[in-house]
């Protein structure tokens, strides 16, 4: 029997001042248009496990898109409607709030494409998630802000269980294999006992096989962009999920002592680099690699993202050049183009400690060197503007990148002596 717990969840000292704001704006607004509105999801579970929230998804028992629509004219946001789902977004400040219609969602045939939609209440919609610990709710209606807990999500919570709400959860939507094993280490939960059953019985039926490639493929880039990437992979390796993709799927020692040298080097590349970059894009092209004498992990993920597999070209191609001895200036213009994921999965997967420091250097280093002089410098020294200053200027940052100038006084005094006579 499921019940709801009245715990006013004190939002105003939980949620900061523009969320807690939005919270009220919608609660007015589900006055205004006899809804009800819902905070649902991931937010939830996390704003009650105290820890930071990210995205603000709200159900509404009603239509969604005419609430999105109100709310976003009064905080004057951007709307984005998807009228066949009967959700909308609203964008404001680069802040983006969801809106769904409270929903049963029932799929044509198992996990085949898109679910179909029809209205139904919050308790509805909420049984038809993955697991207890998503099913919490906060009332933004007159209970404004309290818990809303049917499905026992805080009791699990607590007793740090991963558990499925109904037996045929896995069967209807088999990515939740894998997301049952990342939220359990991302929490350091453990399955029920029940559930864990229920995900070994649907593996043994083969339905990752059945799941659509995308989604099993975002769902394994959700679990790349994990800081415990390597202990869940571990998860998933205990259970040779990845066996029932391809029977030599697995990831061995050596694979994941790659992925931890890389997880080390993008530590080193955040403190230096203060560029953002695909972290899942660097684990899977080291994936990819472990596996390349075996199968093609793109065809067995049946990966539709051609920008992962240019990754990993680039990331071969630049180990391929690294391994013959350069010049630092032809290492800089090669690198420099590169995306910042193909060098840094060019650095965990080399032997060669060249082929480390190179990429090193040019990361911590080089990525931001600016050239000492510029065309204006050229002019001050008498020469006057023509094609050969992009010469000149080419030649003196070639010179800098090799060392041969340590500062701004030194590459001027090179071009009086090279071009000013
Ligand atoms: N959901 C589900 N089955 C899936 C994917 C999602 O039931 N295969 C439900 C979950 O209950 C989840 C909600 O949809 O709470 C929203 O999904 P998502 O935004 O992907 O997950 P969050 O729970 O918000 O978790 P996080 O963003 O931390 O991954």
């Amino acid at each position: 029997i499921h019940k709801t717990l009245k715990v006013d969840l004190k939002l105003k000292n939980k949620l900061d001042e523009k969320t807690y704001n939005f919270f009220k704006i919608i609660s007015e607004v589900a006055l205004k248009l006899k809804m009800k509105a819902y905070a649902v999801g991931g937010m939830v579970r996390d704003l009650v496990m105290d820890m930071p929230i990210k995205d603000i998804d709200i159900v509404i028992e009603g239509n969604a898109i005419i609430f999105a629509k109100e709310f976003a004219n009064i905080i004057e946001g951007k709307l984005i409607a998807h009228n066949e789902f009967k959700t909308a977004s609203v964008i404001k400040d680069g802040e983006k709030i969801d809106f769904a219609t409270a929903r049963q969602e029932y799929y044509d045939e198992v996990s085949s494409g898109l679910p179909h939609v029809e209205e139904s209440s919050l308790k509805l919609d909420l049984y038809r998630r993955d697991f207890t610990i998503n099913t919490l709710a906060i009332s933004l209606n007159e209970s404004f802000g309290e818990l809303i807990d049917y499905f026992g999500g805080m009791k699990d919570i607590k007793d740090k269980k991963i558990r499925i709400l109904h037996n045929l959860s896995f069967i209807e939507d088999p990515t939740r294999v894998l997301r049952a094993l990342r939220f359990a280490e991302k929490f350091n939960f453990l399955l029920g006992q029940q559930t864990e059953k229920l995900m070994k019985n649907a593996l043994d039926l083969g339905v990752l096989n059945t799941v659509s490639k995308n989604r099993l493929f975002l769902e394994l880039n959700l679990i790349l962009k994990e800081e415990k990437v390597v202990e869940i992979l571990g998860r998933i390796n205990d259970y040779k999920i990845f066996k029932y993709l391809h029977k030599e799927f697995y990831i061995d020692e050596s694979c994941f002592a790659l992925i931890e040298s890389a997880k080390d080097f993008v530590k080193m590349c955040t403190f230096f680099c203060p560029v953002t970059f695909k972290i899942e894009a660097i684990y899977f092209s080291i994936l990819k690699f472990c596996f390349r004498k075996k199968f093609n992990l793109i065809s067995v993920l049946g990966i539709i993202d051609d920008k992962m597999e240019k990754i990993y070209q680039q990331m071969l191609q630049i180990n391929v050049f690294l391994s013959k001895k350069r010049k630092k200036s032809e290492v800089y213009f090669f690198l420099k183009p590169m995306p910042l994921e193909a060098q840094i999965a060019a650095f965990s997967i080399t032997r060669s400690s060249f082929v480390k420091d190179a990429l090193i250097s040019h990361i911590r280093d080089l990525q931001s060197t600016k050239p000492f002089i510029s065309g204006k410098d050229l002019i001050v020294l008498g020469l006057k503007p023509s094609t050969a200053f992009g010469k000149i200027l080419s030649d003196c940052f070639e010179r800098q990148i090799e060392g041969d100038f340590a500062n701004k006084q030194e590459a001027i005094d090179y071009v009086k002596n090279k071009y000013l006579n």
